[in-house]
């Protein structure tokens, strides 16, 4: 069986599947009457992801197991591999990771034994933020197909860029890219177009974080939020029924003016509430997949 690493893996069908789920579990409860462990194997700082997990976790009534890295034998030089193995062996069901690392999936492919779900890998891919913004964006349009949506800002040090590009491309979304000197990812085949043109012609405005943690370079932008982000006159000129996605954490007033994070056309603290649900259905998906539950020990 596969880990889940890549939003790529899912198939267009099996997306729209996960989104109705998710749904389903916003207005019905589902719990597996089956005794299962989940551990949360949080590498790398988090808020949103871990404790979504957590509550989707708890909601399904999985045992939720914690694991703090720096309390951890991680200290004493254990790898990554025997970090998950032991959770296997003392009998975690699952596994959820986040890790800095853009290839960690590598030193688990083989001989771990439980479905991995990737919580956050390096620049590479975040599937799960990018499932909870396609709930999101369909949740609000119904459709993905012909939709205007913009990526901005450091797009080449963004996991969430990379997943969610290639995800709304597949579903029929005209993808763009905005990003600073020195933030465009040139590996990626997708426009760029600037901020101005950008917000005016969008249905779905995605901000990013300048992401300082991963920059091995100097990338300095004076007045970005005034050349780079979305101003209030900026949003101004932005379609009436178009929507802000940000994945958060936020810095307000850099790549979002502080007024506008919560305004009539933001959607940012609704897709945290959506991330709960998504990761409900992607853990039921996998369960599933992995023939750990089958549809019957999901009570509605
Ligand atoms: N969006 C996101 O992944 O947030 P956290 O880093 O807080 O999990």
């Amino acid at each position: 069986m596969k880990h889940f690493f890549s939003i790529n893996q899912l198939t267009n069908q099996e997306i729209y599947r996960i989104i109705q789920n998710a749904w389903k579990y916003k207005k019905e409860n589902a719990t597996v009457s089956k005794q299962l462990f989940a551990a949360n194997l949080f590498f790398e700082p988090s808020t949103r992801t871990k404790m979504s997990f957590i509550v989707a976790e708890r909601k399904l009534g999985l045992e939720v197991l914690d694991f703090h890295a720096d309390s951890s034998s991680l200290k004493k030089g254990e790898s990554l591999y025997d970090t998950v193995k032991t959770f296997e062996s003392i009998g975690a069901n699952v596994a959820i990771i986040r890790h800095e690392s853009d290839d960690w999936i590598n030193e688990l492919a083989s001989g771990i034994n439980i479905p991995i779900i990737n919580a956050g890998a390096g620049k590479k891919e975040h599937p799960t933020q990018c499932l909870l913004d396609l709930l999101t964006i369909y949740e609000e349009f119904g459709t993905f197909k012909n939709l205007n949506i913009v990526i901005v800002g450091d797009i080449i040090h963004s996991r969430v860029a990379k997943s969610n590009a290639h995800a709304l491309r597949r579903l029929g979304a005209n993808v763009y890219l905005s990003a600073a000197p020195g933030f465009e990812d040139d590996s990626l085949d997708f426009p760029y177009v600037s901020i101005d043109e950008a917000t005016q012609i969008c249905d779905v405005v995605m901000l990013l974080r300048i992401q300082h943690e991963r920059h091995t370079e100097n990338n300095q932008h004076v007045k970005y939020l005034e050349q780079f982000g979305l101003t209030k006159e900026r949003k101004n000129k932005m379609k009436k029924n178009a929507i802000i996605l940000h994945p958060a954490p936020i810095n307000r007033g850099v790549e979002i003016d502080n007024d506008l994070v919560e305004c009539d056309q933001s959607r940012i603290f609704k897709q945290m509430n959506n991330g709960v649900y998504v990761r409900m259905a992607l853990l039921t998906h996998v369960l599933q997949e992995w023939g750990i539950i089958d549809e019957n020990l999901v009570k509605e």
